[in-house]
């Protein structure tokens, strides 16, 4: 009976550490521990990702290039930018003409990212920061982007308010909304389709779109009222 007890209290603790730590990446234990999560695993995320760049540039750069189309020399901002993902495949498309700034929390997720972006030059440039602290003053971005992340803020609303307030009026915003089986263990953070456009709704954005996107992921575009 003894032995029963200590197995099943080792499982029932290693399945609490596995979420609070695996699943949904350190966010119930605050921000230092999401990025010091990433900044521990950066060197094996692009590995993980294997991003495509066939799918990347149709699935994810082919819209955002619509939305700029009027838009000359457009300075974009990648909020939680990871390793340059979004960068590098923006400034790869021959029709973007702008400027990137990606912006994130982990120093050795950023690392890579400069390593990746360094060929761009001058139009790329990297930022350490936390999202709901933007040092940036209001209305300079044409495009603000902020793709996996928002589900492990401290604050979500807090980091969307900074984005709006940087973003310029009649700008675009895409933000991801995490969703499936995985989407719901984050518990008192998870949003359903109606409820994260409501959400945006309610701050004030406009135009609001979701657009299935990964298995994991929808893209939610919205706009900055003119
Ligand atoms: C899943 S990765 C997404 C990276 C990139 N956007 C992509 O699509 O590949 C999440 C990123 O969010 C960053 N991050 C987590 N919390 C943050 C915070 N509070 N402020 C800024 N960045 C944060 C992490 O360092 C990590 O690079």
């Amino acid at each position: 009976m003894h032995w029963i007890a200590i197995i099943l209290t080792t499982a029932v603790l290693t399945l609490i550490l596995y979420w609070l730590l695996i699943t949904t990446e350190g966010v119930y234990l605050g921000r230092r521990i999401v990025v010091w999560l990433y900044d521990i695993t950066a060197h094996k995320y692009d590995g993980i990702k294997e991003f495509d760049a066939e799918a990347e540039h149709f699935f994810l750069i082919r819209p955002l290039l619509v939305r700029l189309r009027r838009v000359p020399n457009p300075l974009v901002l990648d909020v939680a930018t990871g390793t340059g993902r979004l960068p590098h495949f923006l400034l790869e498309a021959p029709t973007f003409n702008g400027r990137i700034i990606g912006l994130d929390a982990s120093e050795k997720m950023l690392k890579l990212a400069n390593e990746k972006l360094r060929p761009y030059g001058h139009r790329a440039s990297l930022v350490q920061q936390v999202a709901d602290q933007l040092p940036f003053p209001n209305n300079q971005f044409d495009l603000i982007t902020c793709l996996e992340a928002l589900e492990f803020f401290p604050s979500d609303t807090a980091a969307l308010q900074e984005m709006i307030r940087v973003l310029k009026p009649g700008g675009t915003l895409l933000v991801t909304r995490r969703k499936g089986r995985e989407g719901k263990a984050f518990i008192g953070r998870y949003r359903t389709v109606q409820q994260f456009e409501a959400h945006l709704r309610q701050l004030g954005l406009e135009d609001v779109h979701t657009n299935p996107w990964q298995t994991d992921y929808d893209q939610v575009f919205s706009r900055k009222p003119a």
